[in-house]
């Protein structure tokens, strides 16, 4: 058994989904142990491009298991038209798609209080995704929750809908509805379901794949709280949410050249300038999933080191490295200045990081469009000189450079 991680290091959106596919060639199995439907991962293959928010990305290669763990919150209607739409462009399930059955459920009344908590006008308004994913890891956790397994018996899950409907105070009059809509769909999904823990962990001769959703610092513990996501991010959340005992033997940190953040909450070297802009337009940075458009910023060592260090990296992948091309010079920002003082931790406090002066070097940038280079000398020395700079500055080397949207767009290092 071989087992490796793709895990995003910053805000979400780093590309993980590009790297997944290039690395999903030599995996058996793909799976997803966190997060739900708020994850937006996009795969560009020829003129298709695919976007997906539940189902692994691995999907795409016809042989390879494709699993979702314990720890993703799902919503049963928004998966079987994911399913629905992939199987209508030719990618079959069957016998290669499931889903543990402690995996939670998002209710419609999930989605509806995550949205009632957004479009209040308080300051701690999150910018979520409004797919209710922070009030089903929040019912999981108060024990409210409705699992997948809590489907195939339906006195059962009545009973647990009376008690999770009773605890938001939702009328007893729409538990019908839920109960009769659940059940046609776990009838669907029933073939599908199967304990991940054991499919894992007894994998001896197969390559396992993990494929993170989000990013370090939308951690519920160690991100930007409470600008956060509701689940464990990090590599420590594939022991919790695939139920997977043994050490992962490579943990990628996907790494975009910039930095990019959608919703609300600190961002240290976000750009409110025409180079923000310039980033945006052309990292074509609009979210995945909601559409909203992303803010983005210069590299931040400070937060990529600390990424690197909660979720035990072994190597970098540097995403959308050809987004940079044009800039006369390009920053990294190496400290924050706090007060009087420069430091190189990120704070554990979000107003802090809120106030923090970002201290910058400057770099030299490149003119030439890199789309098409497959080699890493072939790179322009500056750019070279970049990926150097982020190795020295996380401390670990960069072995995959992503240069484009497309699986040849890959440079090995
Ligand atoms: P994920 O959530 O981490 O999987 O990332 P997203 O899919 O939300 O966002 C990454 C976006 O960048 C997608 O539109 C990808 O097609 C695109 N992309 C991936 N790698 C590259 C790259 O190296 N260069 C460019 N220009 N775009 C890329
Ligand atoms: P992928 O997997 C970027 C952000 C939301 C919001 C915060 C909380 O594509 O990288 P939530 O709906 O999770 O309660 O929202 O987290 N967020 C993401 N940002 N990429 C994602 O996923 C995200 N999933 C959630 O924008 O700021
Ligand atoms: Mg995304």
């Amino acid at each position: 058994m071989y087992s490796t991680a793709v895990l995003g290091c910053a805000w979400g959106d780093e590309a993980k989904a590009k790297i997944v596919d290039v690395l999903a060639k030599d995996a058996n199995y793909i799976v997803r142990f966190q997060g739900g439907n708020n994850a937006g991962h996009t795969i560009k293959l020829k003129e298709n491009k695919y976007v997906f928010h539940l189902v692994p990305s691995g999907i795409l290669y016809p042989e390879k298991m494709c699993l979702i763990g314990s720890g993703v919150v799902i919503d049963p209607f928004q998966l079987l038209a994911e399913m629905d739409n992939l199987k209508a462009q030719g990618i079959s399930f069957e016998n290669r798609f499931f889903i543990d059955p402690r995996a939670q459920i998002v209710l419609p009344l999930h989605r509806e209080l995550d949205g009632k908590a957004e479009s209040s006008d308080s300051k701690t308004k999150i910018g979520t995704t409004k797919r209710g994913i922070g009030p089903c890891y929040a019912d999981a956790i108060a024990r409210y929750g409705i699992r997948f397994g809590d489907l195939y018996d339906k006195e059962y899950l009545q009973e647990r809908l009376e008690n999770i409907f009773k605890f938001h105070n939702y009328p007893n009059s729409e538990i019908d509805d839920v109960l009769n809509e659940l059940i046609l769909i776990s009838e669907k999904l029933k073939p599908f379901i199967k304990q991940i823990p054991y499919l894992l962990n007894d994998a001896t001769d197969k390559n396992i794949l993990f494929e993170g959703a989000q990013g370090a610092l939308l951690d519920v513990t160690f991100g930007t709280y409470p600008f956060v996501t509701s689940s464990h991010t990090l590599s420590g959340g594939i022991a919790i949410g695939a139920g997977f005992g043994k050490k992962v033997d490579r943990i990628v940190g996907v790494f975009k050249s910039y930095y990019t953040r959608v919703g609300n909450g600190p961002f240290p070297t976000e750009l409110k300038d025409e180079t923000g802009d310039k980033i945006r337009i052309r990292g074509n940075e609009f979210g995945s999933t909601t559409g909203r458009p992303r803010r983005c910023g210069w590299f931040d060592a400070v937060a990529a080191k600390y990424a690197a260090m909660l979720n035990g990296i072994d190597e970098i992948a540097l995403t959308l490295l050809d987004v940079l091309s044009g800039f006369e010079t390009l920053k990294i920002c190496t400290g924050y200045k706090i007060k009087d003082i420069t430091t190189n931790e990120f704070p554990s406090i979000s107003k802090t990081l809120e106030h923090v002066v970002p201290q910058y070097i400057e770099l030299p940038g490149w003119k030439e469009d890199i789309t098409g280079i497959t080699a890493i000398n072939k790179l322009p020395m500056t750019a070279l000189n970049y990926i150097a700079k982020v190795e020295e500055l996380i401390g670990k080397k960069v072995t995959i450079v992503s240069v484009g949207p497309e699986r040849g767009q890959t440079i090995f290092k």
